[in-house]
């Protein structure tokens, strides 16, 4: 019965069909906000930690810290639950239900609680059978669910991929997306399905780039530069060119953002800011609002880097040189053709800063006019240039420079 279900949808998404997309209007640019994965886990036990246990008043309180703290006003709108939220049972009705212990007063009046801050709810589910945690999944209540979420006011849906066949996602995911659409609420759609699926190729992200707007390809983010240096690495060799099919309302997303809490060091942190502005990576925070540090803070809400990473063009950056443990990217912005955001990363940990030289035409700044080069993190101008000079800077171990040429003429 399920299954039938499933291929009778299966057979409206595909003759509705060839034409449908996940057309909802959002994510023109990278969603900013706050997620509780990585800092939270699957803390159930509001006992020992009332404090971080996952419950409706850590989502309260990390949507006060998102005002209170200046996060909103910069951008960053979406307070995510992620996995352990749930009941382990479905109502007699076969709807979803949150844990009653953790949220008493339920999903829709947290989402009422945090659209009146001026902010978006987002949720997790999993297109299995369980959630990753082993809660209740989606699978033969996709449209049911989607309605729930629609009801409960929900603004993001992250689908996870545990439980189920991988080869049932390369329907089911598209599947899902046309239930958010059918429910006429707009809701974020962000896809793990190829997080999932081993071999990707250019051909399998336009795919997912037509039904989602976010989607995870690679593994989970914790609290380590290993994983921070990782995930750049894989989006450095850009397998199955997946920065292509990056644009608004399409974002591949390398996961969450760690600022802020134990296990990256200041020059750290800084790479990953630079880098998730230059790759258009949603900024989705996972830490301690209450407890981040004045100098992560500065990070988290520099507008400089914010609006690289906003950018209205929505280019994925790419990496154009690796070598002895040096890196460049670039990531063009608007207005096209004229400004360019680059990236010196150095990932050799030993020694001191590393003197960086490379010339902007190379980086593709080739207007004869010469260009502005500022440091993305100050504005400081660091010089005017020719499209055939060099632009030289010392680069700290595990550390970045960011900037930003500006065209001179007109
Ligand atoms: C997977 C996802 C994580 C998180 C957990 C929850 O591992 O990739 O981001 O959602 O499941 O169980």
């Amino acid at each position: 019965m399920a299954d039938l279900q499933i291929s009778v949808v299966a057979l409206v998404v595909c003759l509705a069909g060839l034409v449908w997309s996940l057309d909802n209007g959002l994510a023109r640019t990278p969603p900013m906000g706050w997620l509780s994965w990585q800092r939270y886990r699957c803390n159930t036990d509001c006992v020992q930690y009332p404090d971080d246990c996952i419950s409706e008043k850590l989502y309260m309180r990390m949507a006060d810290l998102l005002v209170s703290e200046g996060y909103r006003d910069l951008g960053y709108k979406y307070v995510n639950i992620d996995d352990c939220w749930m009941s382990r049972n479905r109502s007699k009705d076969g709807s979803l239900q949150p844990d009653p212990v953790r949220f008493p007063n339920g999903i829709k009046s947290l989402a009422n609680y945090v659209h009146l801050k001026g902010l978006k709810l987002g949720i997790y589910e999993d297109f299995g059978t369980k959630t990753c945690g082993g809660y209740p999944g989606s699978k033969f209540y996709l449209q049911q669910d989607a309605e729930t979420f629609a009801a409960w006011g929900i603004d993001m849906v992250k689908l996870d991929g545990c439980y189920t066949d991988v080869s049932d996602m390369d329907e089911g995911y598209p599947i899902m997306g046309f239930y958010l659409n059918q429910t006429g609420r707009p809701m974020l759609y962000s896809c793990s399905w190829p997080a999932y699926i081993k071999q990707k190729d250019f051909a399998l992200y336009q795919k997912i780039a037509k039904y989602c707007n976010i989607w995870r390809n690679y593994n989970d983010i914790g609290d380590s530069w290993d994983d921070v240096s990782g995930i750049i690495e894989y989006y450095g060799k850009d397998g199955g060119n997946f920065s292509k099919v990056a644009g608004p309302g399409n974002f591949n997303d390398p996961d969450m953002i760690i600022l802020g809490d134990y296990g990256l060091s200041y020059d750290q942190q800084r790479v990953q800011m630079a880098m998730w502005a230059i790759m258009a990576s949603p900024l989705l925070m996972s830490n301690n609002l209450e407890t981040v540090k004045p100098e992560s803070k500065a990070l988290l809400q520099n507008r400089r880097i914010i609006a690289i990473n906003q950018d209205p063009l929505g280019i994925q950056g790419t990496r154009i040189v690796k070598m002895n443990g040096l890196e460049i990217w670039v990531k063009p912005l608007a207005p096209k053709g004229k400004s360019i955001a680059f990236a010196f990363l150095n990932l050799n940990h030993g020694g001191g800063p590393s003197k960086v030289s490379y010339p902007l035409n190379k980086l593709g700044a080739m207007s004869p006019q010469g260009y502005n080069v500022t440091d993305g993190f100050t504005g400081k101008l660091i010089g005017t240039y020719k499209s055939k000079d060099k632009v030289t800077v010392m680069v700290n171990p595990t550390g970045i420079f960011l900037g930003v040429a500006n065209f001179l003429g007109q």
